[in-house]
């Protein structure tokens, strides 16, 4: 691979909340029906701990069917900053880590990002130390790294927390991480992959139980399988993992985005419109699928790795509990919350996973939507029609919830808070706009009165030659 740095979308570089973001606007005038079909991209989830996977080998990875998301540059962003060498070409990552220069996540990098926690447990086990700033909060919860740690301890990792940084050491004559049997108090997604990548490559084996189940989790176990990692019963609540000296190459492609389905299948019922959406893993979308079907819609398998969303004329309330996989996931309960404050009938959504996961709420209530929260429970009764507003994304899953509101309701909604969005949506409003939706991104001049069209800053970027990257 050639000695050069990823290549960046400048409009992808920055995730913070800019002055100049806050001026960028999604508005969506609600009402349009939406026909055809949507491609769906890559499981930003997948994408994100696949790259910290990829830390685990000395020799290239090529990742596959990587999604132009913000939460991905971020990560491109902190593996670099490490001193590993990438290369995008479209959809596919090359990633290098022969060469890790650096044991320590910068702190600016980790901050903005939870998922690059998750490079702890491959550079422990890569390079017998790692120093990673704690994530920290952020706007859906406290998101605690205990099990993490605890799980590494486990494995005889000297692990110390101060002044804002986890310091992991391994001592001992070879330095490896040893086999140990772990059990998470919580199937935490986040642990059980931080816990499998470290054992990949430690001294015999190592046993996970009540381990996270989600897909994302047994995508990366392929990944590390592909590689040469021997793991067993991942996608189970029990992963055992032989640890080997070393893995090797592997050229892998993740798999679809199941929020991202779960997102169009709510946009197709919330619009009463016809759309087919592929590829998808019918499976990861079980729960969903079960949920929308209790509304009132239809969802069929009309190919392989297809699903088409017949829509109802009315819809009736249903109540929700979110739970880890395979139960409903937390990251649909604000898509499909959206649905329920137009389904006739009372719903009671209850948010188990984070503890303050319900930001949309106020916005869909400036819609008109009848929502009341008490504690971790949303009562949601529905009401005839929803009014567009101008409403404010509080994070990732609410944004996707207003965008989806705002093609209901009557008249224009205005989204602020886009970067919340650009983390985790591929081409958003393109996709949409494809499908016949009426809406576009605009920036508001200095007086606010002249707006100027955007493209979506998610369109996956084509490296044309070293350095340069232009939009496809
Ligand atoms: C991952 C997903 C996120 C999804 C979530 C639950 C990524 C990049 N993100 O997040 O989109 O919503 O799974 O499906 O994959 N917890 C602890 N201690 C820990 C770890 C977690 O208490 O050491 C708690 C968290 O605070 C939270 C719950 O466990 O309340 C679930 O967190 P976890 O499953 O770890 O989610 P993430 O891996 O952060």
């Amino acid at each position: 691979m050639e000695d050069r740095p990823i290549t960046l979308s400048p409009s992808l570089s920055n995730t913070h909340s800019s002055s100049e973001e806050d001026k960028t606007v999604l508005e969506i005038w609600g009402g349009a029906s939406l026909h055809g079909h949507v491609g769906i991209s890559g499981a930003k989830n997948s994408a994100l701990v696949i790259m910290a996977g990829a830390l685990l080998c000395s020799q290239d990875c090529l990742i596959r069917n990587v999604p132009a998301l913000a939460d991905v540059t971020r990560m491109a962003e902190i593996l670099s900053a490490l001193g590993v060498k990438l290369e995008r070409q479209g959809n596919s990552l090359l990633v290098n880590a022969s060469h890790i220069a650096q044991s320590k996540a910068p702190y600016e990098l980790v901050s903005q990002l939870r998922a690059s926690f998750f490079v702890i447990g491959p550079l422990l086990a890569r390079l017998g130390v790692a120093r990673i700033p704690l994530p920290g909060g952020c706007a859906i919860g406290a998101r605690p790294v205990d099990l993490h740690v605890r799980g590494l301890q486990a494995m005889g990792a000297d692990v110390q927390i101060d002044h804002g940084i986890v310091n992991a050491y391994l001592s001992g004559r070879n330095k490896r991480l040893q086999g140990a049997k772990i059990y998470l108090d919580y199937p935490s997604v986040g642990a059980t992959e931080t816990l499998m990548m470290a054992a990949t490559l430690a001294e015999g084996e190592t046993i996970i139980e009540n381990a996270a189940q989600e897909p994302e989790v047994a995508d990366l176990a392929n990944f590390c399988r592909a590689m040469g990692a021997k793991i067993r019963g991942a996608g189970t609540n029990t992963i055992t993992i032989l640890g080997v000296p070393s893995l090797h190459t592997t050229d892998y492609a993740i798999v679809p985005d199941r929020v991202e389905a779960g997102t169009f299948l709510v946009a197709g019922a919330i619009t009463h419109s016809e759309i087919s959406l592929s590829p998808v893993v019918p499976d990861h979308l079980t729960a969903v699928i079960a949920k929308l079907q209790a509304i009132g819609a239809q969802i069929i398998e009309d190919a392989p790795n297809r699903l088409r969303i017949v829509p109802g004329h009315r819809y009736v309330a249903t109540d929700i509990e979110t739970l880890p996989y395979p139960g409903f996931p937390t990251d649909m309960q604000a898509p499909l919350m959206a649905l329920l404050t137009l389904s006739d009938g009372d719903s009671v959504i209850t948010e188990t996973v984070f503890e303050n996961r319900f930001g949309h709420v106020a916005e869909l209530t400036r819609m008109g939507a009848d929502i009341r929260v008490k504690g971790t429970h949303a009562i949601v009764r529905g009401v005839p029609m929803l009014s567009g507003a101008p409403v404010v994304a509080t994070d990732l899953r609410a944004s996707a919830s207003l965008v989806l509101a705002g093609l209901a309701a009557q008249g224009k909604t205005t989204v602020q808070g886009l970067h919340h969005l650009d983390r985790g949506y591929e081409n958003l409003t393109a996709k949409l706009q494809k499908l016949g939706a009426n809406l576009q991104r605009t920036q508001l001049g200095a007086d606010g009165d002249s707006p100027l069209v955007l493209p979506d800053p998610t369109t996956v970027p084509t490296v044309t030659k070293p350095g340069v990257t232009k939009p496809a």
